[in-house]
């Protein structure tokens, strides 16, 4: 933990001294009082970069009663489960979910926990979590929070492939998040996967809650499954070291299952793919935990009953955007090797504010044994488009575009999947960048033994 915390008093100075790379740990009085020393937009320069003007920010007000639920999510918890996470204001809201697969009747009922979080002078509303199940693949769901509200709805992802994931980072709560959650919703999917920076409330507890009434109308009828992004940090010196504490207390993820200790980093199986959500954010060198996790979690994985690996990280370890060059490559050193070995087969990122999709990589060179890249922090915050790539183009990069949208991965059969991106200017059905993929573990040329692989190497 110890060269995180450096990092953080570092861009405390460095926030004191130019009000700049605020993402990082960043109280109300400090804000305010940066605000009016630097009257500039903040949280918009990280680098010297021009970007397209990004969409107004949406404040998603609450127009419930105070002991409705508010800002219901759901997400994937272990084979046959899903936990339902909501808030309410009255702190006598009980921690219950009724549910059952007709509208209005709910045979089943169970009771999980709550918890609150103070940050300076915010207390948040209690958060609820509740662990349903066992439930029944592919089969929709009715279910009502805390014994009142509304009812809720949501479909339980497939037993078996086909399966669609959506993949879209750096949402935040702008016109352009809305666009993008509409374009989501615009056509059936099963999971959405989250590769970090959701909110964007940078320490303003208030838009946590924003954004949580924003996604609940999407996030409440599909699993969500998110890792976390820099803007999820939101730790200060001395008070909150660690940081995390509105991340982890309202999107907790199931890491226990996986066999983690740490809610920034875990995995889980859903038909016939492993998904592996990796932490940007904490430690991830050969010494750390999240490093030798990650080395018993591959260990786990069985191709035969999950043929498709995909990894999830914020931080791009392949990048040829100007914004963010390099903020990946100490990750990538530590832990490229580990999903290389594993026949990964795709890594998806988000951080920078645009489109990327690369051939197969290792360690700097097409390898058709390695993961396909794709950075997909597209989703609309706040920050607006990272604009400006780096030319000349690199024979790595496939595809790349300064636009907003999301992705989609489609995994059709043991063998092939097909990757397709949607820009929100376009109608959802026209797709800006598609490819066909095929599984590595299809591939026998790419069957390594953990350090003494055999890569046939390309040069390009
Ligand atoms: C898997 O899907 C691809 C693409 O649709 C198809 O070409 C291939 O034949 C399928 N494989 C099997 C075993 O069905
Ligand atoms: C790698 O491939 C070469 C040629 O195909 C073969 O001679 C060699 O034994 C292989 N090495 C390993 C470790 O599999
Ligand atoms: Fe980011």
């Amino acid at each position: 933990m110890l060269p995180l915390l450096h990092l953080k008093i570092a861009s405390f100075n460095n926030t004191m001294g130019k009000c700049r790379k605020s993402l990082i740990g960043f109280p109300i009085l400090l804000h305010t009082l940066c605000l009016l020393l630097f009257p500039q937009p903040l949280l918009s320069q990280e680098n010297s970069f021009v970007r397209q003007p990004a969409g107004q920010r949406i404040i998603t007000p609450h127009e419930r009663t105070h002991s409705d639920p508010q800002q219901v999510h759901v997400s994937l918890v272990g084979k046959d489960k899903m936990r339902v996470s909501w808030i309410s204001e009255d702190k006598k809201g009980k921690s219950v979910v009724e549910y059952g697969r007709n509208a209005g009747e709910y045979s089943e009922k169970a009771i999980g926990e709550s918890g609150s979080y103070q940050y300076f002078f915010y207390s948040s509303g209690k958060i609820h979590n509740v662990v349903i199940g066992p439930l029944e693949p592919g089969t929709t769901y009715f279910y009502r929070c805390g014994g009142l509200g509304p009812e809720y709805s949501f479909k339980t992802p497939p037993p078996t492939l086909p399966i669609e994931f959506v993949i879209v980072g750096d949402l935040g709560q702008t016109e352009w998040t809305a666009s993008t959650l509409k374009h989501v919703d615009s056509s059936e999917y099963d999971v959405l996967l989250l590769p970090g920076d959701l909110s964007y409330a940078d320490t303003q507890q208030p838009l946590w809650d924003s954004f949580g009434r924003l996604v609940e109308p999407y996030a409440s009828k599909r699993p969500w499954m998110v890792t976390e992004g820099n803007h999820e940090i939101e730790s200060f010196p001395i008070v909150y070291p660690q940081g995390f504490k509105a991340y982890n207390a309202r999107w907790p993820m199931p890491f226990r299952e996986s066999g983690s200790t740490s809610n920034l980093y875990y995995s889980f199986e859903v038909a016939s793919t492993h998904v592996i959500m990796l932490g940007s954010y904490i430690d991830f060198h050969p010494h750390s935990q999240q490093y030798s996790w990650l080395q018993s979690d591959i260990a786990t994985i069985d191709r035969v009953r999950t043929p498709w690996v995909i990894a999830l990280l914020h931080a791009p370890w392949y990048n040829t955007n100007e914004a963010h060059q390099g903020e990946g490559e100490s990750m990538r050193q530590a832990m490229e090797h580990l999903l290389y070995h594993a026949n990964v087969d795709l890594v998806f990122a988000g951080h920078v504010h645009a489109y990327e999709r690369f051939t197969r990589i290792y360690d700097n060179q097409a390898d058709s044994c390695g993961p396909i890249y794709i950075t997909i922090g597209d989703g609309g915050n706040r920050e607006g488009l990272a604009l400006k790539f780096k030319n000349p183009a690199s024979p790595l990069s496939l595809y790349r575009e300064a636009s907003f949208g999301h992705g989609r991965l489609r995994i059709v059969n043991d063998t092939h999947a097909y990757w397709s991106w949607h820009r929100n200017n376009d109608n959802d059905a026209d797709v800006a960048d598609g490819a066909w993929i095929e599984s590595l573990s299809n591939s026998k040329a790419c069957t390594k033994a953990p350090d003494q692989q055999n890569s046939s190497k390309e040069e390009l």
